[in-house]
């Protein structure tokens, strides 16, 4: 099982339709999505500006609107932007966002609150990055040593799971966070908050990864929770 397995699989299961992607890159689980309607959004989108070209009417109008690089279709939609950019203008809701942005604890505390406000009813959010196994893949900077980097992620999950959020990681493809709608409290971070998780230490996930960000096997999710929510 990998993240785009799982993305699809939640897909098929639900029969979502409307599919958003934060960080795209290459677009590796982009373009293995199966889904009717799919956004991406990246601030780096070198890759995907060259597999899929704009008419020369797009290029005008997004030269005369001197808005950012935008690829628009009846079925994918691509973003230049940050996430942040990106949700701050109101549009579209989702079924499914896939956060796989930015790999620190305070931009996926902002990018999943921003999700549950675009989120469909019954709609998922899955979150990448979320169980790093090795403290040098773990640091707020990537390392130079090593391809591997998830960030400090672990600690947004960790955060948002004692405020009360249900969120589920599931073990596999350095850790995928699962949340289905709900209710996000105003305020659900504070700025001591974001001070205190900067000092957590990587021994209290090391220590208990269930207990910290609530880790557990496909095949135990499968079986309980996402027959569960599928009823
Ligand atoms: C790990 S890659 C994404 C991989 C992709 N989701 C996949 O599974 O193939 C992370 C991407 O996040 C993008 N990124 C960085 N900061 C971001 C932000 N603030 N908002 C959205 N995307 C961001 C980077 O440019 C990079 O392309």
């Amino acid at each position: 099982m990998d993240r785009i397995q799982l993305v699809n699989t939640l897909i098929e299961t639900y029969g979502y339709t409307r599919y958003l992607e934060v960080g795209v890159q290459k677009g590796d689980c982009f373009e293995q999505i199966k889904v009717k309607y799919k956004t991406g959004v990246d601030p780096e989108l070198k890759y995907m500006k060259k597999r899929y070209k704009k008419s020369i009417a797009d290029k005008l109008r997004n030269t005369l609107n001197n808005t950012h690089w935008t690829y628009e279709s009846e079925h994918v939609n691509l973003h230049e932007l940050s996430s942040d950019d990106f949700f701050a203008n109101p549009g579209e809701t989702y079924d499914m966002v896939f956060i796989d942005g930015l790999h620190l604890f305070d931009q996926v505390l902002k990018d999943y609150t921003n999700a549950q406000q675009r989120l469909n009813p019954r709609g998922c959010i899955v979150m990448h990055d979320c169980n790093p196994l090795a403290e040098q893949s773990a640091g707020r900077v990537r390392p130079k040593e090593t391809n591997v980097w998830n960030g400090d992620t672990w600690k947004a999950i960790y955060h948002l799971r004692k405020s009360g959020q249900n969120i589920d990681v599931l073990d596999f493809d350095h850790g995928c966070g699962i949340a289905f709608k709900q209710e996000v409290p105003e305020n659900i971070w504070t700025d001591s908050d974001v001070e205190h998780l900067k000092q957590l230490p990587f021994a209290t996930l090391e220590a208990d990864r269930q207990a910290a960000v609530g880790l557990r096997s496909w095949e135990d999710y499968r079986k309980t929770q996402l027959s569960r929510q599928a009823g």
